[in-house]
């Protein structure tokens, strides 16, 4: 449910850079992005991508180096508090006390927020606040537990807590880092059950990061990054559509790969190896491509990568560059222009010519 006609987006994020101390490089290196109300967005990254590092600038934990970043239109560094005020957290690290009852790690937590004064016990509370608690509980399906000891807890449910805790404030803007690690498949997904009815009934906007890209699936808008570089971003349909590239694989016989491998780069395309050849070649051109070829093939096929081959392909391939500025128009770079998704040259490109 993105709020198109609402004039501000509940995130915005410009050139944001952040050198640590002593660092030789940025953890975060000139990012930028926007998140729109009620959206459910995904910060995807692999370890030390920059994920935790971006999320503690925006929940003003961590101050930038450089470039700016707006929470609800409030800047971040200017409108800390305001900003404070406006955002929700879940930490990567568990941030719950062992030793108090949930209910007590939640009314900590809402007496530091200001928003109820203390009382010793959960009797003596406002009943706005018990109410509250009674609400998000029951969202969450966190029921009597609420009142044992959170050393008691399993992992998925000490994550609903902090949920529960980090909703209390009633955030525009709930930011979760990493929430689904150490958590077995089917917490998992009754976590993500819970967040998306947080989202239906609350129009919380979602900011999550995580390195597993299934769990990218269901967001609104994707951002991929890594060494504290967005590499990639769209909807998870974009994503893919950017992503994934088709290749062309041909062969020759021994004696005529010399050949091909001149022709094919009389055509263009740089072709590495002994054969078989694997060309950075898909949909309507496969078959131009295979036209233009003389010499006697005896392999063609083309290939289709998953989007997980391509999420670890460009994470795996930004981290053997290191520093890459760029000029070698790789196979697989999306160009910078918008995934051009116009399947206008219908032809079922499938390039299957035989030799
Ligand atoms: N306090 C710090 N001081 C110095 N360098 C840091 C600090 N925190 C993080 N870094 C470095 O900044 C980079 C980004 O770290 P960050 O924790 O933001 O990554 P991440 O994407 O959250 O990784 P993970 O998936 O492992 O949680 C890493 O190279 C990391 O070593
Ligand atoms: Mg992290």
């Amino acid at each position: 449910m993105t709020a198109t006609g609402s004039s501000q987006p509940a995130i915005s994020v410009q050139e944001l850079v952040k050198r640590y101390r002593k660092a030789t490089r940025n953890a975060v290196d000139g990012i930028s992005f926007e998140v729109g109300t009620g959206d459910f967005f995904v910060l995807l990254g692999p370890n030390g991508a920059g994920k935790t590092t971006t999320i503690s600038i925006l929940t003003t934990t961590l101050s930038p180096t450089g470039g700016r970043a707006l929470i609800g239109g409030r800047d971040i560094v200017a409108e800390a508090s305001a900003v404070r005020r406006e955002v929700g957290i879940i930490f990567q690290k568990p941030s719950l006390d062992q030793n108090l009852t949930g209910e007590e790690n939640v009314r900590f937590h809402a007496v530091l927020y200001g928003l109820y004064p203390w009382a010793p016990s959960w009797r003596l509370m406002p009943a706005a606040y018990r109410a509250q608690v009674e609400g998000l509980a029951g969202l969450l399906g966190v029921g009597e537990e609420i009142f044992a000891p959170v050393r008691t807890y399993s992992g998925g449910m000490r994550r609903k807590l902090e949920i529960v805790r980090s909703l209390l404030h009633r955030p525009r803007v709930l930011f979760l880092d990493e929430p689904t690690a150490g958590l077995d498949a089917p917490t998992r997904r009754t976590l993500w059950d819970y967040l998306a009815r947080v989202r239906r009934e609350s129009g919380t906007t979602v900011f999550l990061t995580t390195h597993y890209l299934e769990e990218a699936e269901g967001a609104d808008h994707v951002c991929v990054i890594d060494h504290g570089r967005v590499v990639a971003a769209g909807s998870p349909a974009e994503l893919k559509a950017e992503l994934t590239h088709e290749t062309l694989i041909v062969d020759a016989a021994s004696a005529d790969r010399a050949t091909l491998r001149a022709e094919l780069g009389g055509l263009g395309l740089a072709a590495e190896g002994d054969g078989p050849f694997t060309l950075p070649v898909g949909g309507d051109r496969t078959h131009a491509v295979l036209r233009s070829i003389a010499t006697p093939l005896t392999l063609v096929r083309t290939s289709a990568p998953t989007l997980e081959d391509a999420y670890l392909e460009i994470v795996g391939r930004s981290a053997a560059d290191g520093e890459d500025d760029g000029t070698a128009g790789d196979a697989g770079e999306a160009g910078g222009s918008a995934p051009n998704a116009g399947p206008s040259a219908g032809a079922g490109s499938e390039g299957s010519a035989r030799a």
